[in-house]
């Protein structure tokens, strides 16, 4: 969906697209505890964005919010510049907003293509859905039979990243993928994060650890306490990071 912004005298008309996903002063809070303090966030249509911050932020909160599982105390959320507070999560998986939560969220009794299987309900074919997702992640055309609990972290990762992407999303939204993860791996499904942004599907990404996430990303910003406390670009956010313990962290990791 495009409209065109006010007419020009001059050149191409260019289209205005607003963002994919935009929060604006977002307030939220468990009980009467206050966890997010005003938050600010954009991703453009098309974009990698990077959310980083320590442990306890309120990273996973703010993804919440975004994606229907956890009211807003104040502010407004937009998915593509319709408000869209107070909506349910499946209504906004069906505009096309699909979350990777933290911890993976696959189903370890069920075999690799059954996992997939249970991603029919938005509409493809058990078929369609398998094709698509060993042409991106042929690991799993070897795993199909598998139970899930039995692959490789970064395996399940790759099975939680094909069952978010069997909805078609437009915007995808990525908790921790690196977590518990040996580097290399993690280097590994950053690539294909970066092939899915590619395609054109608009990305958040979520990560207590940095480097490898700011080289796929467009912008980052980072979130303590609640707050976030800078945003730009990846080169201008990695050196806020090397003097913070955010950067040593990703040092041991
Ligand atoms: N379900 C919950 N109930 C109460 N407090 C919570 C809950 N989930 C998170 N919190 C608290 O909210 C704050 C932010 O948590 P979270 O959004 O999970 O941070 P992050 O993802 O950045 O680690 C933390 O202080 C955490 O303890
Ligand atoms: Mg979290």
């Amino acid at each position: 969906m495009t409209t065109t912004g006010p007419a020009r005298t001059t050149g191409a008309v260019a289209p205005v697209v607003a963002p994919m996903l935009e929060l604006r002063g977002v307030r939220a809070a468990y009980d009467s505890i206050d966890v997010l303090h005003g938050i600010d966030l954009v991703v453009p249509a098309g974009q990698v964005i990077a959310l980083l911050g320590p442990n306890g932020a309120g990273k996973t909160t703010t993804l919440k919010v975004a994606s229907g599982l956890h009211p807003a105390a104040a502010g407004d959320v937009f998915i593509a510049g319709r408000r869209v507070n107070g909506a349910r999560a499946d209504e906004l998986a069906c505009r096309g907003l699909c979350l990777v939560p933290e911890g993976r969220g696959v189903f370890p009794n069920l075999t690799v293509r059954e996992n997939l299987w249970v991603m029919t309900y938005a509409g493809r074919s058990r078929s369609e859905i398998e094709e698509a997702a060993y042409a991106r992640f042929p690991v799993l055309a070897e795993r199909r039979h598998q139970h899930a609990g039995t692959l490789s972290g970064g395996e399940q990762q790759m099975l939680a990243m094909a069952r978010g992407l069997a909805t078609d999303p437009a915007l995808l939204i990525l908790d921790e993928l690196s977590m518990g993860l040996a580097p290399l791996v993690v280097e590994q499904l950053y690539g294909l994060v970066a092939d899915v942004a590619a395609e054109g599907v608009s990305i958040l990404v979520v990560e207590q650890f940095a480097r490898v996430v700011l080289g796929v990303a467009s912008r980052a910003a980072v979130m303590v306490a609640g707050h976030i406390v800078h945003e730009g670009l990846p080169a201008e956010i990695e050196a806020t990071l090397s003097e913070s313990y955010l950067g040593a962290g990703e040092t041991e990791h």
